[in-house]
């Protein structure tokens, strides 16, 4: 097992014909690590006048620990994993696993697995063959260990000797082996031919298929397997190489709503037992919330935030991950600040609680974003201190009704008691919870923190 750092991180494509040069960008310092928060308005470098797919990635994912990468299609996370892998090249940056810097290591060496959103299964071999296919690449398979007696599967190493590739005579013998072994499958049982190193090698595949309830399966194609079995496959596939690191390219996005919930927890539980560290990467952002350790929330190539799920709800560092976690997202309303404490907007005015006093003192006769979330508003009585609102759309969901409203021009999000029947066309008044509110300055989009 082994930790992943990532350090100034560049990836940039190089242009096709008629397109800007993309000049390297320098390495600029480190940031602390922990809960970082890069400025929102850290645009491409100035020199380079072309847009880096990532820019100056700084993440530490911990020994054991469950990272989740989380932003929008397109923003690179999929591109982050693959440099991880090395499957694209690096433009900036270095990118270390365990003591070990990877840079320049082919994808074999690095001792990664992947697994895809597609799978990736050769359609041509078994379930049990698909498993055991990383591990007849393996070099050396020593010591099975994956058995009943010892049901711990980090004690089981097939390849303890990580670092140091097998002599070529080895190899040439690997090969001979692994061609008898395929030659010989088909034929009766007391005739196939089953090297000590296939002895493990299944030995490990049905605990893995055990661990992972596709023990029934072995024998199948993937093409006679439900999309659930094929992922799981995919996973055992992985699980089988027993790397120091996992990586996950939203692996759940081709099951339905109902599995993907189930795998979800399937997938935690099970990361959780092998303490392998994994990098997950998804779009969505209740798998985010509900699996990882931590999770780097990505915007246009950069790391908007790196936080534990609930602090980056309770506290997002800028309007992008305020609006980004949490669904529905966050409502804004722009309204004007008077110092001390008094925030006004043509429709209502309140006195913010005490905490935000000074914070907010350069801020006096400025322009403000406030955001508060669906959840943190309730109906209310007419007072200078609420927001009244028109209903357009109402849906009620059985245990929680949201509904759309407008608080003058700006369109809010609400969610109120399923008992409480609303209209369209109908007017509110609506309180917001004080203890709640956010501040954005909105020139910046950065978040304004009460101290
Ligand atoms: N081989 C490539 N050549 C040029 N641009 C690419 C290449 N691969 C990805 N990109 C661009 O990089 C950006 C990030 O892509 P990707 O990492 O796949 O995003 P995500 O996985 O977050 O959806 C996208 O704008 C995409 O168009
Ligand atoms: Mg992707």
């Amino acid at each position: 097992m082994a930790q992943v750092v990532l350090e100034n991180v560049y990836k940039s494509y190089s242009p096709r014909k008629g397109e800007r040069a993309v000049i390297p960008v320098p390495a600029e310092p480190l940031l602390a690590q922990g809960n970082e928060i890069p400025q929102a308005s850290d645009k491409s470098s100035p020199s380079s006048g072309s847009t880096n797919v990532l820019r100056r990635i700084n993440l530490t994912i911990h020994d054991g620990e469950f990272m989740v990468l989380v932003g929008p299609s397109g923003c690179g996370k999929s591109t982050l994993l693959r440099l991880i892998a090395g499957l694209e090249e690096l433009t900036g940056g270095n990118i270390w696993v365990g003591e070990t810097l990877v840079n320049d290591l082919p994808p074999k060496e690095r001792d990664i697995a992947m697994v895809f959103q597609n799978y990736a299964l050769y359609p041509h071999m078994s379930v049990y063959d698909n498993i055991a296919f990383g591990l007849r690449r393996t070099s050396r398979v020593v010591g099975a260990g994956f058995t009943n007696q010892s049901p711990n599967p980090r004690d089981i190493s097939l390849n303890p000797h990580r670092s140091a590739p097998a002599p070529v005579g080895e190899q040439f013998s690997n090969l001979a082996e692994n061609m008898l072994v395929g030659m010989t499958r088909s034929l009766p049982k007391g005739l196939r031919y089953i090297s000590d190193r296939e002895k493990i090698i299944q030995e490990r595949v049905l605990a893995v298929a055990q661990l992972l309830q596709i023990d029934s399966l072995l024998h199948r194609l993937p093409k006679q397997l439900s999309g659930g079995q094929k992922q799981r496959v995919a996973l055992g596939r992985a699980i089988a190489r027993n790397p120091q690191v996992f990586l996950m390219d939203e692996p759940l996005s081709n099951l339905d709503a109902k599995l993907r919930a189930e795998t979800r927890a399937q997938i935690v539980k099970l990361q959780r037992q092998l303490g392998i560290t994994t990098i997950y990467v998804t779009h969505d952002q209740t798998e985010a919330m509900t699996m990882g350790d931590r999770i780097a929330v990505m915007n246009q190539g950069q790391i908007q935030q790196i936080a534990h799920p609930l602090e980056l709800y309770n506290r997002p560092a800028n309007q992008f991950v305020a609006q980004f976690i949490g669904s529905p997202p966050m409502n804004f309303i722009p309204v004007q600040f008077q110092a001390p404490l008094l925030i006004t907007h043509p429709l209502f005015r309140l006195t913010l609680p005490d905490i935000w006093e000074r914070s907010l003192k350069k801020y006096d006769g400025r322009e403000l974003t406030l955001g508060i979330r669906p959840e943190h508003v309730s109906l209310s009585l007419p007072a200078p201190k609420n927001l009244p609102v028109l209903v357009e759309l109402v849906e009620a969901l059985g245990n929680e009704t949201y509904l759309s409203v407008r608080l003058g021009d700006t369109p809010l999000q609400v969610r109120i008691a399923p008992d409480r029947l609303a209209r369209i066309g109908e007017q509110l008044m609506l309180a917001i919870a004080p203890e709640k509110i956010h501040l954005f300055d909105p020139e910046t989009g950065s978040a304004i923190f009460a101290k």
